[in-house]
């Protein structure tokens, strides 16, 4: 049996640092009450004319070079990002130009903060049945170009940043199952409301609108259900889980998400206080700072969720 399983990974976040603090200048807030809310304290945010695809590749390069594989041998680009550079080529491919590979397929996933989970479940099944050998799986975002920054229910949570992993087959495991999901009729409850075919008129915002109640207590439970999904069809119980690597979008959401597992919030991947909800980008980035500092090491099995838009949602069971 072959699996793919990640040999590397890799994280970059913009140079500039919007904390709590600046934004208590910018709007009626403060520091307290978006800490005790979502756990947030800082988040970064792109340079002007840095792009999607400019913090992609710093994280790509970072999960390459851990791998011990070169750009040019990536032959498979996922790419998880509802903030593109363009409307096309997608940003797959504007990668793959900057990487200098070339020839194998490269397309962008907009499945809004689940984008990354997308990628990976995709990755993950072209390695297994042998059309890959080296997948790029990248969650990148420009979020704060899309963020109304005169609204202070959604400024405070959206920030910018990439996360990449290099999947290659293996027989060992590896990826041992994702589960993916959908349900249009939760549409507006998360969404951008403008676009290419809608328009951009005033009447069309480009930027984030969100009914934060309705999105907290739906994230919960569907995630919860997920959880319930994975270790089911894994035949295995909660003990089995040595961390939790969750989407970062607000830390009691996760906190709703670890006590419905049993698992004690020591267990569990934080990283939300430092660069709020980068969407796409979230997992990955948790996942590749939790390698790097050592928290997560080679066997051990973790449950990586994400939830966004739409809704969608996804998990991935890996034993690392
Ligand atoms: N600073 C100070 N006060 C604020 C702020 C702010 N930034 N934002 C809202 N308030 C006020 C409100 O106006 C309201 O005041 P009122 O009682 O006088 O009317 C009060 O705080 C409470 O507002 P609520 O919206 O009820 O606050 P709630 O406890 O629900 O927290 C939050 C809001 C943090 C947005 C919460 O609903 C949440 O976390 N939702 C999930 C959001 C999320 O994580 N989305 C992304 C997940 S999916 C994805 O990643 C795409």
């Amino acid at each position: 049996m072959i699996y793919s399983r990640i040999v590397g990974t890799g994280s970059y976040l913009p140079e500039k640092v919007l904390t709590n603090f600046d934004l208590e200048k910018l709007m009626d807030t403060s520091d307290s009450w978006i800490r005790e809310r979502t756990g947030i304290e800082r988040r970064h945010i792109a340079a002007d004319g840095e792009t999607t695809v400019d913090l992609a590749e710093h994280a790509a390069r970072r999960a390459l070079d851990a791998a011990g594989l070169r750009p040019e041998d990536v032959d498979f680009i996922a790419f998880g990002t509802t903030t593109p550079d363009l409307v096309f080529p997608n940003c797959g491919v504007i990668l793959q130009s900057r990487l200098g590979c070339r020839g194998g397929p490269a397309f962008s996933v907009e499945t809004a903060c689940s984008g990354f989970m997308y990628a990976l479940s995709i990755a993950d099944k072209y390695i297994r049945c042998g059309e890959a050998k080296r997948a790029l799986v990248i969650g990148s975002e420009t979020l704060s170009r899309i963020t109304d920054w005169s609204d202070r229910s959604t400024a405070i949570l959206f920030a910018d940043g990439a996360g990449a992993v290099v999947l290659t087959p293996s027989e060992q495991a590896g990826i041992l199952s994702t589960h993916l999901h959908a349900d249009g009729q939760y549409k507006d409850m998360l969404y951008c409301g403008s676009g290419v075919s809608k328009g951009f008129g005033p009447e069309y915002k480009l930027a984030i609108s969100m009914v934060g109640s309705e999105v907290f207590k739906s994230a919960v439970t569907l995630l919860g259900r997920a959880v319930d999904e994975t270790l089911a069809a894994n035949g295995l119980d909660r003990s089995a889980i040595d961390w939790l690597v969750p989407h970062q979008a607000n830390l009691r959401i996760i906190q709703a998400i670890a006590k419905k597992l049993s698992l004690p919030m020591e267990r569990v991947i934080l990283t939300v206080k430092d660069h709020g909800n980068t969407s796409a980008a979230s997992v990955p980035l948790a996942l590749d700072q939790a390698v790097r500092d050592g928290r997560i090491k080679r066997g051990d099995r973790l449950l990586l969720e994400a939830f966004g838009g739409g809704f969608t949602w996804g998990s991935a069971l890996i034993r690392y």
